[in-house]
């Protein structure tokens, strides 16, 4: 039977392995009586507990089970089914294929499509209440979570195998309204069109925290509010913003990817894998400078009257980030309590950067309130934006990168080989 296709959003809704998969007939239907275009993926795993053709009567299409089904993989291969959808719901999703996931594994084609993506996923964890608990598990969705991965349920009450507690699957209902919701966010805020339509912006914000022992840190006072309002503003001007965050207490502004992360490395490792196919990298992040050579593995007695901590100094991203995208456009951020122009002047050499913002700190000034003033420098200008409301600093900010960034295009256009956008041959920090 072959139903024709909605014009809704798509949405690949995929099942691993467990009881719960009966509960996804149930979200199938509420998708596609929301409109969507619904393309089921099982493992072989659940095809045991529900059959292919419930959810084939259901959404209309032929369920999608293999990656050796020459058929299938000619009408649509499954690179291009990964880019399909607007969103991946994994329901159920079990302990096993989240762990996989976690770990980049491409065994079948539900993992593979996992890994193959861009689109935001969403996972409805269904286990036993002690596989849930363990602390492997919880790892896994610690890290699913810092990746962007959304994470509906799940919930607590009886389970299928007779015990008590946490690890049911989220009804079908909240389900279905958590992706709906999300999804309809997204399309409200994609209609941007505007003068850096069509490029991907990445955006570092926040502080970072450098681990001491289990229960301490080093942090700083940044509360990521410039860089949130910063990544709004690219997103208003047309850009496809991914925002790299730190730990705040800020929420993810619509249609902006959030990638959350906590050390200064794993800020690195988040800004590299999001730089990869961006065109601008604004560097708000206030990330440490150094971090304690050692990590305790137990909470630190105060045994002693005094406490040396040895630190380690922490890679400066943007730099690393230069050296692996000679032609990124980078927007860096200088907070100065001195000399505010040679210092500021002094880092867009040093890390090739295109443009920097600088402000002045220290004294109550910048860092965690709601105003800011910035003078903003490249190799043959500067313009000073502000004081204002971050919110507005922001906006003309944003204004300014697109700006500077078309002229930076154009003259790459007219460029015959790749090579860094800034002369500078001073050697970076
Ligand atoms: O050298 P300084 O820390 O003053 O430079 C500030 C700029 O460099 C900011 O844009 C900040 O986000 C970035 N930075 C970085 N990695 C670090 C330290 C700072 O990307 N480890």
């Amino acid at each position: 039977m072959s139903l024709p296709s909605n014009a809704g959003p798509r949405i690949l809704l995929a099942l691993s392995g467990g009881i719960a998969a009966y509960k996804s007939a149930e979200l199938a239907r509420r998708f596609t009586k929301a409109g969507c275009d619904v393309q089921v993926v099982m493992t072989d795993s659940a095809l045991r507990f529900i059959g292919a053709q419930t959810f084939q009567a259901l959404t209309g299409k032929p369920v999608r089970s293999s990656l050796w089904d020459e058929a299938a993989e000619a009408a649509m291969g499954h690179i291009e089914l990964a880019r399909w959808p607007d969103a991946i719901v994994i329901a159920p999703a079990t302990a096993n294929t989240l762990a996989k996931i976690t770990h980049g594994f491409a065994d079948d084609l539900l993992t593979t499509l996992v890994l193959a993506t861009d689109r935001p996923i969403f996972v409805a964890p269904a286990m036993n209440r002690l596989m849930w608990a363990n602390a492997a598990t919880q790892a896994n969705m610690a890290t699913l979570r810092s990746r962007g991965f959304r994470v509906i349920g799940p919930g607590s009450g009886a389970q299928a195998c007779g015990e008590v507690g946490e690890g049911r699957v989220a009804e079908p209902e909240e389900v279905a309204s958590v992706v709906l919701a999300a999804l309809a966010a997204g399309a409200a805020a994609k209609v941007v069109e505007g003068p850096l339509s069509g490029r991907r912006a990445v955006v570092t914000a926040g502080p970072t925290r450098e681990p001491i022992d289990p229960v301490r840190f080093i942090t700083n006072r940044s509360s990521g509010k410039q860089g949130y309002a910063v990544a709004e503003s690219l997103r208003a001007l047309g850009a496809d913003v991914t925002l790299v965050s730190g730990p705040v207490n800020l929420p993810a502004p619509a249609g902006i990817r959030r990638v959350n992360c906590e050390t200064a490395q794993q800020m690195l490792d988040a800004t590299l894998a999001a730089c990869a196919d961006a065109d601008i990298l604004v560097g708000t992040a206030a990330v440490a400078d150094y971090r304690p050579v050692e990590v305790a593995g137990q909470k630190i007695k105060k045994k002693t009257e005094t406490l040396d901590l040895a630190l380690t100094k922490n890679a400066d991203i943007l730099t690393e980030v230069r050296a692996a995208q000679p032609e990124l456009f980078i927007v860096g951020f200088a907070a100065e309590t001195e000399k505010l122009a040679e210092h500021a002047r002094g880092k867009l050499e040093r890390k090739k950067l295109n443009l920097i913002a600088a402000n002045w700190v220290g004294d109550g000034r910048a860092f965690d309130r709601d105003d800011n003033a910035l003078t903003v420098y490249w190799a043959d200008g500067e313009l000073a934006i502000g004081p204002a409301e971050k919110t507005e600093i922001a906006k003309q900010l944003a204004g300014l990168i697109a700006e500077r960034h078309a002229a930076f295009a154009a003259a790459a256009t007219a460029r015959p080989v790749a090579k860094a956008p800034l002369k500078s041959k001073a050697k970076a920090k």
